[in-house]
């Protein structure tokens, strides 16, 4: 009898089609203020494993203890008929961001999604580019959810009976409060799977929570200084002589230029590719790579991974890829490492030993008609789900490997991604083209671990190209994606002056944007990022609170009724508001505090929303008080790996100000071996009005690139 009793138990235990009670779940802190719990038995092929990363201890330990972020009765984790159910408790008022990189929308409290990489199709349901699962509460931490399965999210739509917050039934027959939509105080999750891990971050500021997610997943990455300057995609079938005018022309007319992307037609065939020059287009690529090189013009080479049959390592790869194809071509099984070895063996001995310095990897989002079904499989035993959710992952990781191995950095782009990428040198982009919803997924993408490009393709009018290039300078990648408009910078001649202006722009704030993409990487901090992750920005999000507010006395009532999803910050201290064809003028949520016009310097207002009509000329850019933008010189380059630039400090407001200029090689892995400099600049306005500058010495044997400094004061 007991040995029968035993066997029940155990036959309990294992039997994925019985309930198993709500869990005792442990959660043991893994990092300073990161907890991990497991719930059932997680399969042994998730994000993380995908990812690879390796979290940055150190740095986890500096941002500081924190304390689990909720009464840890109140999550409820049960595994039920082999899918997981997690449920995490949420209070009035609080606001939850993230789960992916959404387009249309900041706030997801109430959001129902099915977290699933696909190419973005207009509306915020969870199918994305990167439906990274980890979200961000306004209280200040995060959860994430390290599965790579189609993940179902209730982001507080459930409410159940015995809820200790049940609300109020009411009447709609005579109550007119009646809501179609209940309170709900719960995030709620279905994981089809047995089991899965769950991690918590603490804050207490919700930037904390996602400065840990990133560090966790190895910190942001760190571009080679040359990715932060201007790339051009030029028209797909170009042939080496084309390519070769066209920086020329760049050259001619004064525009900055670091690197160039050829599409498709750099390919003998493409779409299935075969990973090899077209030899009529390019006669003689490692000639033609060098004399780019020698230019100082890097190439990023677009590919999709599906492999022509004409491939030169086809026969030997097409064991090792999926039982169906993506457009005829084979899909490589990269958690094979064979498959890895002949794939990516290929573009390191075709491409990247001959000098091309990244890649463009398309194609791996979506749409379902185009990639694998579910019911695909692969050699390796994963499931054609998981490797739809990771499979844009596995060709960041391996191919910048390709780089890592040779002590030099790349920064590409690439069309899908998931949790834990936060280290890989990749943007990401797609086919949409909606300027206002650009910017959305720029604000979003802080919460999702990724770098975004609204890219610039073709405009209707100038004015529409000039916007777009406006904003597309203050973000992660400035490019001009032309492979199949032909676009140059100057294509709209009214607006050409002030383009070439704006390109300029981003090169003189290389320093900053450089730094500023240390702190990502160091400190996990995202370069580009909600308003909702700064200080001061801490808008209440009931509905209840606005009821007869009073806006003279509370000039942030009108931004509480709705989300802020058109303005976001770049780097420590610059609040950017795009301006979109056809707007004159727009609003601009001011943060707590005094803020400045950053081409001006003249105060712009302090913590309030105000009204801009800046002009074609200029997208609005705010600098907090006491904020510091570090600038170069103007440059056609950025600068070379320790050639040395002047650095001019500009200063704004009048509040003590500081900045850490963040200095290294700019083209090596030589930081990772503390082959690198932080330099602390500090300017303070004095009684006369004047300013003190002053900036630390450079560290004895570290690479010092910084030449001349003067400081500027902006504000009069
Ligand atoms: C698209 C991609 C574009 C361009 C094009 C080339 O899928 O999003 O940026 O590369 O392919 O065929």
């Amino acid at each position: 009898m007991r040995q029968f009793r035993f066997l029940f138990f155990c036959l309990l235990l294992t039997s994925s089609s019985l309930a198993l009670p709500a869990q005792e779940v442990v959660w043991s802190e893994v990092q300073t203020g990161v907890w991990k719990a497991v719930v059932g038995r997680p399969e042994s092929y998730d994000l993380l494993k995908a990812a690879g990363a390796t979290p940055n201890k150190a740095a986890l330990t500096k941002v500081g203890q924190a304390n689990f972020p909720f009464s840890k009765n109140d999550i409820e984790f049960k595994v039920v008929e082999g899918k997981t159910y997690l449920r995490f408790p949420l209070q009035k008022g609080e606001q939850l961001y993230g789960f992916g990189l959404n387009f249309q929308t900041v706030h997801q409290r109430g959001k129902i999604l099915e977290l699933h990489v696909d190419h973005y199709g207009g509306k915020d349901n969870g199918r994305t580019h990167a439906p990274t699962p980890f979200y961000v509460s306004s209280n200040g931490y995060g959860v994430f959810v390290n599965s790579a399965r189609y993940i179902k999210v209730w982001a507080g739509s459930g409410v159940r009976k015995d809820s200790p917050n049940f609300p109020e039934p009411k009447d709609r027959n005579t109550d007119k409060s009646w809501a179609s939509r209940p309170y709900s105080d719960a995030v709620e999750m279905l994981v089809p799977a047995e089991g899965v891990e769950v991690y918590v971050f603490g804050g207490p500021k919700p930037l904390d929570a996602v400065r840990r997610y990133n560090l966790m997943n190895g910190g942001g990455c760190l571009p080679p200084r040359w990715g932060l300057g201007f790339t051009q995609r030029v028209m797909t079938r170009s042939t080496a002589q084309d390519v070769e005018n066209e920086v020329n022309l760049f050259e001619e007319k004064g525009y900055p230029l670091d690197f160039v992307g050829l599409e498709p037609g750099w390919q003998s065939k493409a779409y299935p590719g075969t990973f090899s020059w077209d030899k009529g287009r390019f006669p003689e690529p490692s000639a033609f790579v060098k004399s780019m090189l020698n230019r100082g013009i890097r190439l990023n080479l677009w590919i999709n991974p599906y492999v022509s049959p004409d491939a030169p390592f086809y026969k030997e790869i097409r064991p090792l890829t999926s039982s169906h194809t993506v457009w005829l071509g084979a899909v490589p099984d990269f958690n094979m490492p064979k498959a890895r070895e002949l794939f990516f063996g290929q573009l390191q001995k075709d491409q990247v030993d001959i000098g091309v310095s990244g890649y463009k990897i398309d194609e791996v989002d979506g749409y379902d008609h185009y990639l694998w079904p579910d019911v695909a499989s692969f050699p390796s035993g994963i499931s054609a789900e998981q490797m739809r959710q990771t499979y844009a992952m596995l060709a960041m990781r391996y191919s910048a490997d390709l780089f890592k191995k040779r002590n030099q950095r790349t920064f590409g782009l690439v069309r899908a991604a998931n949790g834990g990428a936060s280290s890989f040198p990749y943007v990401i982009y797609n086919d949409y083209y909606n300027h206002e919803d650009f910017i959305t997924a720029l604000v979003n993408s802080g919460f999702a671990g990724v770098l975004w490009t609204p890219e610039v393709r073709a405009s209707k009018t100038g004015e529409e190209w000039l916007r777009r290039f406006q904003s597309n300078v203050f973000s992660p990648m400035a490019m001009i994606n032309a492979w199949a408009s032909g676009t140059k910078p100057w294509t709209y001649p009214e607006v050409e002056k002030q383009v070439k202006e704006y390109a300029l722009l981003r090169m003189k704030m290389m320093p900053y944007w450089y730094s500023e993409f240390a702190k990502y990487h160091f400190e996990g901090t995202p370069p580009f990022r909600a308003m909702n992750l700064e200080d001061g920005f801490n808008l209440e999000v009931k509905k209840e609170v606005l009821t007869n507010v009073n806006l003279e006395e509370n000039p942030y009532a009108e931004a509480k009724s709705k989300e802020i999803k058109d303005q976001y910050m770049a780097g420590e201290y610059l609040l950017v508001a795009p301006m979109f064809t056809g707007q004159t003028s727009r609003k601009v949520v001011l943060p707590k505090g005094k803020w400045y016009d950053f081409y001006t310097g003249k105060l712009a207002g302090d913590g309030e929303v105000i009204t801009v009509t800046p002009g074609l000329d200029r997208i609005p850019v705010f600098v907090k008080d006491g904020g510091i933008i570090p600038m170069m010189p103007p440059a056609l380059r950025a600068p070379k790996a320790n050639q040395k630039v002047d650095i001019e400090v500009r200063y704004y407001g009048a509040k003590p100000g500081s900045y850490r200029l963040y200095d290294d090689d700019g083209e090596t892995f030589d930081f990772e071996k503390g082959e690198f400099t932080w330099r602390d600049i500090k300017v303070e306005l004095k009684k006369n009005g004047q300013i003190k500058g002053s900036i630390s010495a450079p560290a004895m044997g570290k690479p010092n690139t910084i030449g001349k400094v003067i400081f500027t004061k902006m504000t009069s």
